[in-house]
């Protein structure tokens, strides 16, 4: 179906004010392949027929069923490798040394999507830091979808996104069959909380954390929004600790409290960040 100008901006209004996403002129297509079948599920004849209802009552619970359906979710295990290199040569070896006291480290993945981001950084610790099993680990991730976050809980996962960057030694070692799917196992599941949060409001819950992922979101974003989510990300990040970034998102000319972290004298890549001033 066509949506007329009105409609368009209409929604794309809507996702701006809710979650910051920005609709350019140009993504009408978006707006009818991801709201279309919404409109099916929820019973409207048309995806206009959504909209007018949408319009008549902005505030009721199909907004943020719109705004969910108009997220982009795309994502996969160990995305972009590098950032899990560096997490595992660097950012860890690191962050352990200086724990060592307190033995307690806190993680928080901040577009967690679908769970195979969160999920890649667990199987990673398992695999490689078997002396974490004794400290203090939260580990939050969040994203602003229901939707997203509930499979994320489940972690039940078909062939083809198993197929997508996950070792085979990890498929053998951290699922199990579920039907036709694979389930991420219990023992990594659980090292994980899931929580709703949206970027644009403030970071409760969060505490103070050793390490952000916040990677491929904030792509999304008008400049203004990223300075803010950065000043918020400096306010929950440890003065020594790490920000992982996407790879086409920097916090240049936003926040220059944040430098690319490097490592005797070397740039350790993968979108990782630091503190000024706190690169080893
Ligand atoms: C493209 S995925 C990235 C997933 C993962 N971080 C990765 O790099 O593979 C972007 C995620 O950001 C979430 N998102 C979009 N706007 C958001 C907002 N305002 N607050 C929180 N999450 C948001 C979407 O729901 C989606 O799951």
């Amino acid at each position: 179906m066509n949506l007329s100008v009105e409609e368009f901006s209409f929604v794309s209004e809507l996702v701006r004010a809710e979650a910051a996403i920005v609709l350019e002129q140009g993504k009408e297509y978006l707006v009818t392949s991801r709201l279309g079948p919404l409109a099916k599920r929820e019973g409207f004849e048309t995806l206009g027929a959504l909209i007018a209802t949408l319009r008549q009552n902005q505030f009721g619970p199909l907004r943020e069923k719109v705004v969910d359906a108009m997220t982009t979710n795309e994502t996969s295990f160990f995305r972009d490798i590098t950032p899990f290199e560096v997490l595992k040569k660097t950012v860890l070896p690191d962050l352990i040394e200086k724990r060592r006291a307190e033995k307690k480290l806190a993680l928080w993945c901040a577009a967690s999507s679908s769970g195979q981001e969160p999920y890649s950084v667990a199987m990673l610790i398992k695999e490689n830091f078997p002396e974490l099993a004794t400290w203090s680990l939260s580990f939050i991730a969040t994203d602003y979808s229901k939707e997203m976050l509930a499979q994320a809980k489940n972690g039940v996962y078909n062939q083809a996104a198993v197929n997508r960057g996950l070792p085979a030694k990890y498929l053998v070692r951290y699922f199990e069959k579920h039907g036709t799917d694979w389930q991420v196992k219990q023992e990594i599941r659980s090292m994980i909380q899931y929580r709703e949060l949206n970027l644009v409001k403030p970071f409760t819950g969060i505490g103070r954390v050793d390490i952000v992922f916040i990677r491929n979101v904030l792509i999304y974003f008008e400049p203004e929004i990223k300075r803010q989510i950065f000043g918020k990300v400096h306010g929950v990040l440890k003065s020594d600790g790490y920000l992982f970034l996407g790879g086409a998102e920097t916090p240049l000319n936003l926040d220059d409290r944040f430098v690319r972290a490097a490592a005797g004298g070397t740039v350790l890549g993968g979108g990782c960040y630091s503190l000024k001033g706190e690169q080893k």
